[in-house]
């Protein structure tokens, strides 16, 4: 290591490879609007929202208002037991947002946390509601759950499992990914076959018994695993045989809530409702760490019946509903409404898939997908070296200003929702001069 670079070697950088980093750091020092300024004062286009969270931009001055002002007025409110007035009511705010019926919210401080909740209120109301019996748990290949030990064993990406694989939790089952490349390459938002995979539920239900199974948990949207768009009538095919068996389907909308596909969540924009949605990222727009689980009224309504019990779910966070976050997410919240941006999502869509999919034919170009504000592009990977496109594309392109998300050989973009049409020109543009360079 260079003596240049000597201190960046204390931290240990989550999902990044250290090394390679610490030797050609990408760092970024301050954010505005659309953009990064690196430590030397370069701008670099975010077509990510920072990870996929920062959906109102970067530096909105209403939300660092609202940040300042409650940073100075209460710092900490502790949450067991007692309670402050604006988490109650960003919680009311909130669930105006939720399809019809899911009035109620737990708060968490990530999407993993968020995951781990949804898990563990969906097994604990299957006991509360007389039905002991249901502990399986299903997931699917290629969802990411965030990490932890619930998220990684519902989850179905192959890195934790080789790591991992002896403290899974038990009695998860998977379902087939919807991955399609040979017969879907090239959809233009919701790709034509594959429905059928959602059949493959009913197969484990089969050898499992329904009775032992206490919920599915599926992204609408795979993100992490390269924007997986599902096929037409799958999430209400999962929907249907859940409802036959009288199963939970919780939606992990961590990266599709909060105006990233034209609407409030994917429950909306898909049409099809589950019992439990788990949200994180959006909520405050990347600007304070929050996450939520909405779930509905009769599963929380289950825990509130019985006589006797003082505190009905045993769990929670010492810093749920912090009030720094709660100020962050009602000022996000606000901002979100005023200037209608998940509406603005919906009416920029069309353009951001034209623009994208006008890199078919480009150099190693296998796939290209989309739907509302997420994108992809797949690139075939080197002989024998998978994953070394997409690294060396998105080092090439930060190198021209732009930022992108890769995972393996495949480049996601999930913008702010604040962008315009030029922005998705200069930054089509700029990959594609990568991809021909
Ligand atoms: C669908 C989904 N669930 C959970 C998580 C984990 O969220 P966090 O990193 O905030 O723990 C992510 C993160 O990208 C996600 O995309």
């Amino acid at each position: 290591m260079s003596e240049k670079n000597q201190s960046l070697e204390s931290f240990w950088m989550p999902f990044t490879g250290n090394r390679a980093f610490k030797k050609n750091p990408r760092l970024v020092a301050r954010s505005n609007g659309m953009f990064y300024y690196t430590p030397d004062g370069r701008e670099i286009l975010d077509m990510v929202a920072g990870l996929w969270c920062c959906n109102a931009g970067h530096g909105h001055p209403a939300i660092v208002e609202a940040i300042q002002t409650q940073a100075a007025e209460m710092d900490y409110a502790p949450p067991f037991g007692f309670g402050h007035p604006a988490a109650f009511e960003i919680a009311e705010t909130l669930t105006t947002l939720t399809p019809e019926g899911m009035n109620h919210v737990f708060f968490t401080n990530s999407g993993s946390e968020s995951v781990d909740t949804a898990l563990k209120i969906a097994l604990a109301y299957q006991k509360e509601r007389g039905q002991p019996s249901r502990t399986r748990l299903i997931g699917r290949e290629r969802g990411y759950h965030g990490v932890g030990f619930g998220g990684i064993s519902v989850g179905g990406i192959p890195y934790n499992r080789k790591q991992f694989s002896n403290s899974m939790i038990p009695g998860v089952d998977h379902l087939p990914h919807t991955h399609l490349l040979d017969r879907n390459a090239y959809s233009r938002g919701i790709p034509e076959f594959g429905v059928e995979l959602a059949d493959e539920l009913e197969n484990i239900l089969t050898l499992h018994d329904p009775g032992n199974v206490a919920a599915v948990i599926v992204e609408p949207i795979a993100g992490s695993a390269g924007v997986l768009i599902p096929p037409k009538g799958y999430l209400k095919r999962l929907r249907e045989i859940c409802d036959k068996h009288d199963i939970l389907l919780i939606f992990d909308e961590v990266i599709t809530g909060f105006g990233r596909l034209g609407d409030n969540f994917a429950a909306q924009a898909f049409d099809v409702t589950p019992d439990i949605i788990t949200s994180a990222k959006g909520l405050t727009s990347g600007t304070v760490p929050m996450g939520a689980v909405f779930v509905r009224d009769d599963i929380y309504n289950e825990f509130m019946s019985k006589p006797g019990v003082a505190i009905e779910l045993f769990h929670g966070y010492t810093y749920s509903a912090h009030p720094l976050a709660v100020a962050a997410c009602k000022a996000t919240q606000k901002v979100y409404a005023d200037e209608g941006l998940f509406q603005r999502a919906a009416d920029m869509a069309p353009v951001f898939e034209d623009a994208l999919h006008s890199l078919k034919g480009e150099a190693n170009v296998i796939d290209v997908r989309n739907y509302g504000l997420m994108g992809a592009v797949e690139f075939a990977p080197i002989d024998g070296q998978p994953g070394m496109r997409g690294a060396e594309i998105i080092q090439k392109c930060f190198e021209a200003d732009l930022m992108v998300r890769v995972t393996g050989d495949t480049i996601a973009m999930s913008p702010p929702l604040i962008l315009e049409e030029s922005h998705i020109q200069h930054a089509i543009e700029t990959l594609r001069t990568v991809l021909r360079a």
